[in-house]
């Protein structure tokens, strides 16, 4: 179990063993773990004006000191994410839905398609969105040069997030991440390019994780397919149609079966680490100024107080107690600030992909249903499942398996292959 999903397990199991708040050493490194949601709520939220710093050695190791997901709560940062939170408010994560909904929608249009690679479009359906919003251009491929370029870009940046850097100070002679004057077409200036990038960064991949996580929930868990397929066709059943974005709030278990995926594989299990800025004292503990806090993700959400019989798959969780608290996005002033927009493009995937398709399990040679490992993960910052054996087929139901298709078939040719981006964002 360690091995197949890393620290963050092995730290759940040393908060198991010696309490909420542990220190650890790394080399020279030392890191304050919290391991329980009423902790974490408490430290980074409650005195989160001590708590929002990154530490110094992200910050420097990681984008030279650029990426405004890593710099200290300072000034600069802040300047960053006045930006990131302007263009992602509730109010305007709201703008953004149609372009969810025609994205949405190529994404279902496209596993029409036989053997169709859904974790490559779960990851031009998330490459998109950002794209559109940051450059005004739709990724119709996902293959695009510019595509390519911000992905190997991104990888080398997240490459440098590891402990390893600064446990192993040899690791730093790796190659590093392209420096600001790394040519470039894209943007002019470095700090807009990193504020732009730090999207990318921040909002692709956990998407389109996600996307996968929900592929694994729904093989492994039939039968919470088949009520929030049963939902999905009871609310939209008398005029079929794709659910939109708007449908969520008639839709209880579906929101229900987010939540759940988001807290049953988080795609950073490990957290993100925050900062403090002074000394503080709780519980009896010092926890020195500019020290590395973080808050392990998978503590958090495996905490039994809270969810009781914690590593099931039980979307029934949240309507029995819609009050539980969802540890997704993160934490106090260092929260996710495309939470609105992200939750949003997890939703209408997830609705449009449940009311087009059943998902089931991949068959072996000899015809037999392959169960994937729910525990086969890849390891690094960001952790997605290794490989879903999945495969969808337009499912029947309430309306036959033809007139389903047919109805994605004719919402795709609707839009002409001509989507007018300002018309859809309204600007
Ligand atoms: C649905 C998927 C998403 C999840 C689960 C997620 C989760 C997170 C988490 C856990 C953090 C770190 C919070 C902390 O340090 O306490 C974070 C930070 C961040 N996220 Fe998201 N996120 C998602 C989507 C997005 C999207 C769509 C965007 C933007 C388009 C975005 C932009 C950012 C940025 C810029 C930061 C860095 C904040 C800082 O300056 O420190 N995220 N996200």
């Amino acid at each position: 179990m360690i091995l197949a999903i890393g620290l963050a397990t092995l730290i759940a199991d040393w908060h198991d063993q010696y309490g909420p708040i542990i220190c650890v050493r790394f080399g020279s490194l030392k890191i304050i773990f919290l391991g329980s949601y009423e902790v974490v709520h408490e430290l980074l939220e409650k005195r989160g004006s001590n708590y929002s710093s990154r530490p110094q050695f992200l910050a420097d190791r990681v984008s030279n000191g650029l990426l405004p997901t890593f710099l200290p709560y300072a000034e600069k940062w802040k300047a960053h994410h006045r930006l990131h939170s302007s263009l992602l408010t509730l109010q305007a994560s709201q703008q953004y839905q149609a372009l969810q909904e025609v994205e949405s929608l190529q994404l279902v249009w496209e596993l029409l398609e036989p053997h169709a690679d859904f974790a490559a479009r779960f990851q031009r359906y998330a490459s998109s969105q950002i794209f559109a919003l940051a450059y005004g251009k739709r990724m119709p491929r996902g293959d695009e040069e510019q595509v390519r370029e911000l992905d190997e870009i991104m990888a080398g940046i997240l490459q440098g997030i590891n402990l390893g850097n600064e446990v192993f100070p040899v690791l730093k002679y790796l190659p590093r991440p392209p420096s600001p004057d790394h040519p470039t077409s894209l943007l002019s200036t470095a700090d807009l390019w990193y504020n732009i990038g730090a999207l990318y960064e921040a909002g692709t991949d956990s998407t389109a994780i996600l996307l996968e996580v929900f592929m694994l929930a729904m093989v492994l868990h039939p039968i919470a397919q088949r009520r929030a397929q049963h939902e999905l066709d009871t609310v939209l059943g008398t005029t079929p149609r794709l659910p939109a974005l708007t449908d969520l709030s008639s839709l209880p278990y579906t929101r229900a079966l987010i939540s759940e995926l988001l807290r049953w594989r988080h795609p950073s299990p490990g957290g993100l680490h925050h900062a403090t800025t002074a000394a503080d004292f709780y519980r009896g503990f010092h926890i020195p100024g500019d020290t590395a806090v973080v808050a392990n993700h998978f503590s958090a959400d495996t905490d039994p107080a809270l969810f009781p019989d914690p590593l099931a798959f039980e979307p029934e969780r949240w309507l029995r107690n819609p009050g539980l608290p969802v540890s997704a996005f993160g934490f106090g002033r260092r929260a996710c600030p495309g939470r609105y927009l992200g939750w949003n493009s997890v939703a209408i995937a997830v609705a449009r992909l449940l009311w087009v398709y059943e998902i089931v399990p991949q068959r072996d040679r000899l015809g037999r249903e392959v169960v994937p490992d729910p525990w086969d993960l890849t390891q690094g910052i960001g952790v997605r499942p290794r490989c879903v054996r999945a495969r969808v087929r337009v499912r029947g139901g309430c309306i036959g398996v033809g007139e389903r298709r047919g109805i994605v078939e004719r919402a795709w040719e609707g839009l002409g292959g001509d989507v007018d981006l300002r018309e859809l964002l309204g600007v």
